[in-house]
């Protein structure tokens, strides 16, 4: 792998769909190699542009706007960063040759709707998943509950993420309004829901998975170690690594997350999510990026979620050891306002061993992350404690 220098006709170029935090960290992480990174959203100063080199504001969704916009930039590396990228102009670019997309243009297609993801992990690998089915009409999905899946279920928009458009029902009252729902939500009207019996789980996790060449130059999977997490409203508050579990569950969730991986291909971080009870593991779905729940990476390891993601795609050698055992907790804004001002900094910051990170987001909505809180300690408890704090500490204001 050679590196050319960025700003100059040599560069190593890399296109990241997508701004938020994650990609954020993405784009730092790239640049300490050398890498020259543009950042594209829908709307400007998104996190990761405030790091590029530079900035493309496009509609993502639209496949010309996506291959006007890379036969413009000719990068050498896309990054899908979000779910909602028109994949049509993916597989497009990718057919034609001269650009790795990340991990490739069918794993992105693929994990962008559930239908897709399911149908690979369930029916060709046959990974313990929950009870599933799909439905296009109200009937459809009355009946697929009556024949089997049961009560309570989820029901969620087959293309949707952070928890959108998704309910739990736990009785039949409650059926027609969660489809409505799923209906009303989705990111693209698919036509379809998906609808999922409620697996009864101790604790969810994240398998980060990384899939890198080894000193031989082949592509080997790589496990962090795990990482539980919280869940409110189908977004994540608090994560924390490692999420202790008995040897048979690990080796239960590195056969699943490893079958998935090598079943969607290429090189890159995956986060791969996982309920786990007892000995059991249960598929759930899988990112082939940065997971959120990975920001705890940035103070348990050495190189985290970021750094990996940016090292295996670069072919470079990458190492998932625990650093410390650690947690985070999210920060959400709590207020509708632009132009917010973080107060409490300091005294987030006097939490021993802790760290914050800022998103800089332009735009504060109540229930958006606009930053998290990491913290180490000898056991996760205390971590949890000290992350918890630590967020609870920010403030999010108006100027003046
Ligand atoms: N079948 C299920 N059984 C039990 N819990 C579930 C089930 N499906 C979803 N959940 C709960 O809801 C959370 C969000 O679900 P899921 O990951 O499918 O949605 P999402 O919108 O893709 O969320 P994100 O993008 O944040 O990962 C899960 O992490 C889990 O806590
Ligand atoms: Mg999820």
């Amino acid at each position: 792998m050679k590196i050319g220098t960025a700003n100059s006709p040599s560069a190593t170029k890399a296109l990241l769909l997508g701004s938020g935090e994650l990609g954020k960290e993405v784009a730092i992480s790239l640049q300490r190699y050398g890498v020259e990174v543009s950042a594209v959203d829908r709307y400007p100063n998104a996190p990761a542009m405030q790091v590029a080199h530079r900035s493309h504001v496009i509609d993502m969704t639209c496949a010309e706007a996506v291959k006007s916009l890379i036969a413009a930039e000719k990068p050498d590396i896309v990054i899908p960063e979000i779910e909602a990228i028109a994949t049509a102009a993916l597989l497009e670019i990718e057919a034609e040759g001269n650009v790795q997309i990340v991990p490739n243009a069918r794993a992105i297609q693929l994990t962008m709707n559930r239908e897709g993801i399911r149908q690979l992990a369930a029916e060709q690998l046959g990974l313990p998943t929950s009870k599933y089915a799909f439905a296009e009409t109200f009937e459809q999905l009355q009946a697929a509950v009556d024949a089997g899946i049961g009560y309570p279920c989820f029901i969620k928009p087959t293309m949707s993420s952070s928890g959108k458009g998704q309910s739990m029902v736990k009785s039949p009252d409650q059926l027609q309004a969660a489809w409505d729902y799923a209906k009303a939500a989705g990111r693209a009207d698919t036509g379809k829901v998906i609808v999922e019996a409620k697996v009864d789980f101790d604790f969810e996790i994240t398998l980060l998975t990384v899939r890198a060449l080894n000193s031989e130059g082949q592509v080997a999977t790589y496990f962090c170690e795990p990482i539980g997490h919280l869940q409110v409203s189908g977004d994540y508050r608090e994560s924390w690594q490692p999420q202790a579990m008995s040897a048979n569950a690990i080796a239960s969730a590195q056969q699943i997350a490893g079958k998935v991986t090598d079943a969607l291909g290429g090189l890159g971080l995956f986060g791969v999510e996982l309920f786990v009870r007892g000995d059991e593991v249960w598929f759930s779905e899988v990112s082939p990026r940065p997971h959120d729940t990975g920001m705890v990476t940035m103070v348990s390891q050495r190189q985290s979620e970021f750094d990996l993601h940016a090292r295996a795609i670069l072919g470079l050698p990458v190492s998932t050891a625990l650093d410390k055992t650690g947690a985070s907790a999210v920060i959400l804004g709590g207020i509708d306002a632009k132009a917010v001002v973080y107060g409490g900094l300091a005294q987030a910051l006097a939490v021993p061993d802790s760290e914050i990170r800022l998103f800089a987001k332009p735009e504060a909505f109540v229930a958006r992350r606009m930053g998290v809180a990491l913290a180490t300690a000898d056991n996760v408890a205390d971590a949890r404690t000290k992350a918890v704090k630590a967020a609870g500490l920010i403030s999010v204001g108006v100027a003046g």
